[in-house]
């Protein structure tokens, strides 16, 4: 969602923003612009939908600057439009503002400078930026900036220009992010890491009510109490950030198909075998307080929050914790009572989801510890978090999460091994965990060779309007995620249901026209989901089930059936959601959906 990039140096600035840009895409967006500075000329070019609409009007424009801001927006504040587009500006029209985030008392501001004369052109909350920057201006931007942001309530991630003054560009963050690149004798800042890394691999990540300037000498950072701070630069290798289909026709593709590697990364170096136990070197600094507490509560969204819901029956099942899941944006409205005998478990891909940081922040305020499963390295939930696990599975671009879900549920494993190793959990039981996640990679590639049949099945009901997921115990949550990358990608209603529930309800749905997606494993729940499947197809449901060779009486009924190879219970699910991702893809292609990029959707969502 919504993206900042921006350059300061000798070069020329918008073949750099363009690039940045492009690089931000994935996120999802519905407009970009950028403003530069050419010979004191504040010059803005905004269009509606694509960065190659942008480029094309760009086209012909004989334009000579060295810095610049960019944007790509995805609307909160008045529709996408380029008016409504970044950069904003204010009356003179020589400041220019970028900005991620909402402004809550925008409203207020507005009828203020109002008051004052200023004069407003578009519906965003972005604009009162602009405009009171301008009220604050007296010849030193740095200044004004900071006399602004201490009116602004919301979230905010800006970069902001004066035509005035050269090669001068101050960014600064509040609940957004905010990185800095350092380049030779050039600076660039940005929203996230990708925009900025063809150019430089150094960078700095500002933390919140914090602010930077770059100028074409160098930088400097300081803290909304305008005192100078010294932060570490780091180095990131090139592996994170390949971002290059690799022949693959769209992204998810990609990612579904490099899963034996992520599942593998995920666990590589944390198992010790001889001691059936994991070995989680981001959870050490906080080893004695994580043995102390009793119970855990994981807070994540969306696809995150079905890996939490999986999470907590593998927790359960491994470790003597009380665990519970919740959905982030609800977890604040809880009047819950929380203490240092309670963890809190984060999980994101982005690491900028809004709703899970709001959680987490509520939780640190009541002193639980907070843990992250994380895949975005130095992400806002990173940094806030006591301590977490990377998923080191490379950057995820196709805003329907795979890769980074299978991950998730390695992770939650090994922290669930790490767990249950100092409580009743034996070496054995340990040992046999550890025995059946190393062999999960080749059974995942075995699905993978299969995906020709499942692109079959998918053909076969790609022109159906409605689905019903069921599963049960582990695989409810499966089935809620083989539903979520349906609708997302394919626009298909779909439901997931714990197949329990079909009967309290959904049952009345079902007819030939409504098929089921069953994924009925050969485990201790099989018997219960045959008579669910046998409820269906009494109501002329037709059935795809999702199992295992051996489950004869499940492939029996089914109207089609994609096998998977067998591992234990709790692993199970980590192969059960590969075919139903492929099952979503070929569906979603069929339907000639842009599967990247789904409408209405964007890869992290930083609005609550
Ligand atoms: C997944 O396919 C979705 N695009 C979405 O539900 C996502 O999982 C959710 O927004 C949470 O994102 P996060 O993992 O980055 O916090
Ligand atoms: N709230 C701002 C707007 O609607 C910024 C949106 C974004 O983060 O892209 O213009």
């Amino acid at each position: 969602m919504c993206g900042i990039t921006s350059y300061c140096g000798n070069k020329q600035a918008i073949p750099i923003l363009i690039e940045g840009l492009k690089r931000l895409e994935y996120r999802g967006y519905d407009s970009a612009g950028f403003a530069v500075i050419d010979n004191k000329k504040n010059i803005i070019v905004k269009s509606q939908g694509k960065v190659l609409k942008l480029e094309e009007k760009k086209a012909g424009k004989k334009i000579d600057s060295t810095f610049g801001i960019a944007h790509t927006r995805w609307a909160t504040h008045g529709e996408p439009s380029e008016i409504n587009a970044h950069p904003q500006t204010d009356c003179t029209k020589k400041i220019s503002v970028v900005h991620n985030g909402i402004i809550e008392n925008y409203l207020e501001l507005k009828e203020e400078l109002i008051k004052k004369d200023h004069k407003f052109v578009s519906e965003t909350d972005t604009e009162v930026i602009a405009h009171l920057i301008e009220e604050n201006f007296n010849e030193d931007l740095e200044d004004a900036v900071l006399k602004s942001i201490e009116r602004l309530i919301g979230t905010f991630g800006i970069a902001v220009i004066h035509s005035d003054i050269d090669h001068k560009i101050v960014v600064a963050k509040r609940g957004s992010p905010i990185i800095i690149g350092v380049g030779e004798n050039e600076f660039f800042a940005a929203s996230d890491s990708n925009a900025i890394s063809p150019f430089t691999k150094k960078m700095i990540y500002l933390r919140d009510d914090e602010m930077a300037v770059l100028n074409s000498d160098g930088y400097y950072i300081k803290n909304f109490k305008n005192e100078i701070l010294e932060k570490e630069i780091e180095t990131f290798d090139e592996v994170s950030f390949k971002t290059d289909k690799k022949g693959y026709e769209h992204f998810m593709l990609k990612e579904i198909f490099e899963q034996p590697e992520t599942i593998e990364n995920a666990f590589r170096g944390r198992i010790i075998e001889n001691e059936g136990v994991s070995k989680l070197g981001g959870l050490i600094p906080v080893l004695d307080r994580l043995k102390s507490i009793n119970k855990l509560i994981i807070v994540s969204c969306g696809t995150s929050y079905y890996a939490g819901l999986l999470g907590r029956y593998i927790l359960e099942n491994l470790t003597e914790l009380n665990v519970e899941c919740e959905l982030a944006s609800e977890f604040r409205y809880r009047r819950l009572k929380l203490d240092e005998n309670i963890g809190v478990l984060a999980i994101s891909q982005s690491g900028e989801t809004a709703d899970t940081l709001a959680a987490i922040k509520e939780a640190k305020r009541k002193g639980a510890l907070l843990l992250g499963i994380v895949n975005v390295v130095g992400s806002s939930i990173a940094q806030i978090t006591d301590a977490g696990v990377y998923n080191f599975a490379g950057p995820e671009i196709g805003v329907a999460s795979t890769k980074i879900y299978t991950s998730q549920l390695v992770i939650l494993t090994l922290m669930a091994l790490l767990i249950g190793r100092y409580q009743g959990l034996s070496y054995y039981e340990g040992s046999q965990v550890i025995c059946a996640l190393k062999n999960i990679p080749d059974k995942v590639r075995e699905i993978l060779n299969d995906a020709d049949k499942i692109k079959k099945i998918a053909l076969k009901y790609s022109k159906y309007r409605d689905f019903l997921y069921i599963g049960r115990l582990y695989n409810y949550p499966t089935a809620m995620e083989g539903a979520l990358k349906l609708k997302e990608i394919s626009y298909i209603h779909a439901e997931g249901y714990p197949a329990g529930e079909m009967k309290h309800g959904p049952i009345s749905l079902i007819d030939e026209n409504f098929p089921t997606v069953a994924i009925a494993p050969d485990d201790s729940a099989i018997d219960k989901m045959i008579s669910n499947i046998q409820q269906i197809k009494a109501r002329k449901g037709k059935i795809i089930s999702i199992t295992n060779k051996d489950a004869k009486k499940v492939i029996d009924i089914s109207n089609d059936s994609i096998i998977v190879p067998k591992t234990i219970p709790i692993l199970q699910p980590i192969l059960n959601i590969v075919p139903l991702q492929l099952f979503a893809y070929y569906i979603a292609k069929q339907r000639g959906c842009n599967i990247d990029k789904p409408r209405n959707l964007a890869k992290s969502v930083t609005v609550e």
